[in-house]
């Protein structure tokens, strides 16, 4: 059950769905290495799943409401499955605790529609992947892509040790074939790989994708930071390191004012005072937002506005977003009334 994508459907545009909610079951739990599970949904009633592309990830609604984002890690060409690689962290917000230890194979989870903000560029000639621990998930779909679609690329896989690497043995051909590099550290960060050296020369039509904990994604950030706007793509599923707003937004630095937000479709209107996220509104009337991260990195909330002018104050949208979609937890409004698709 596989649907072939074009080159365009694969790598052009990434998905727009405003998060939509499918009923799966988790069908298997499988190892992978120390602490760290795939899970994989089908649809709850056997049909197929919604298409989607390299990079993309999915909400997942955990037991007790909390929902979380994971990365799609299955080659974008399957429909009957979604495979998602989870590290069980004891330090993190319970997310991913809460899947080890509460899904079950054949219990039914809400998960959303693919959201891909992390996708492929189409004009790459040659594609960089540097993965840092389950930042992996991501990017082995991407290598499925890039693979089957015979383009250059290399993936720099830093871990710190074999056992708690995954997908160590889909690799190993292309260790062998000089396509993916591992560095193992051990613990030790004078053996991490030299990221200044592997990045100091640009080649051009080379891009360049990372994703990783939340150090090696700004150590990546600075050495390539001489690197062409465009060509440097990454995701981050935590506000540490990440930029609270674009250059633009942060030059805007008038302060909150009340705004109106307007629903078109259930002709309601609001007013949202300074201090309050438009969810928070939203949701105190009862009207039903799916919220996870609240701080504008994680695009469960987003949502399509209609008329208006947004202020907007997340990190996933790019320009193109931004003209259609605005996120509502952190976002507020530069003109008087912001109206939403909702
Ligand atoms: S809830 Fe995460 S971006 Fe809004």
């Amino acid at each position: 059950m596989e649907a072939v994508l074009t080159r365009d459907e694969a790598v052009a545009r990434p998905e727009r769905a405003v998060p939509r909610k499918i009923e799966a079951r988790v069908n298997s739990i499988t190892s992978l290495a120390e602490d760290v599970n795939a899970f994989e949904f089908v649809r709850a009633d056997g049909s197929a799943l919604p298409a989607f592309t390299a990079g993309s990830h999915i909400d997942v609604h955990l037991p007790g409401g909390t929902i979380r984002q994971y990365s799609l890690c299955n080659p974008a060409t399957e429909r009957h499955h979604y495979v998602v690689a989870v590290l069980r962290d004891t330090a993190g917000r319970g997310g991913s605790v809460a899947m080890h230890d509460m899904l079950r194979a054949g219990q039914t989870v809400t998960i959303s529609v693919p959201r891909n903000h992390f996708g492929l560029s189409a004009d790459a000639a040659r594609h960089v992947f540097i993965a840092g621990g389950i930042g992996i998930t991501p990017i082995m779909a991407m290598i499925h892509d890039v693979q089957r679609r015979g383009e250059a690329f290399h993936l720099f896989y830093c871990a710190r040790a074999p056992q708690r690497t995954a997908f160590l043995d889909v690799l190993q051909p292309l260790i062998d074939a000089g396509d993916v590099s591992m560095h193992f550290d051990g613990g030790d960060p004078c053996n991490r790989l030299d990221l200044a050296r592997t990045l100091a020369q640009y080649a051009p039509g080379t891009h360049l994708y990372y994703c990783g904990p939340s150090g090696l994604m700004d150590a990546i950030e600075t050495a390539s930071a001489h690197w062409p706007e465009g060509t440097r793509h990454c995701e981050r599923f935590s506000a540490a390191g990440a930029p609270a707003h674009t250059a633009e937004d942060r030059a805007d630095q008038r302060p909150d004012t009340p705004f109106e937000v307007e629903l078109r479709r259930s002709r309601q209107t609001f007013t949202v005072q300074p201090g309050e996220s438009i969810a928070d509104v939203l949701r105190g009337h009862g009207v039903d937002v799916d919220m996870s991260c609240c701080e504008g990195y994680c695009g469960t909330c987003m949502t399509r506005y209609l008329e208006g002018e947004p202020l907007h104050r997340d990190t996933v949208l790019d320009a193109d977003d931004r003209e259609e979609f605005v996120m509502i937890c952190c976002a507020r409004s530069k003109s008087p009334t912001l109206v939403l698709d909702i």
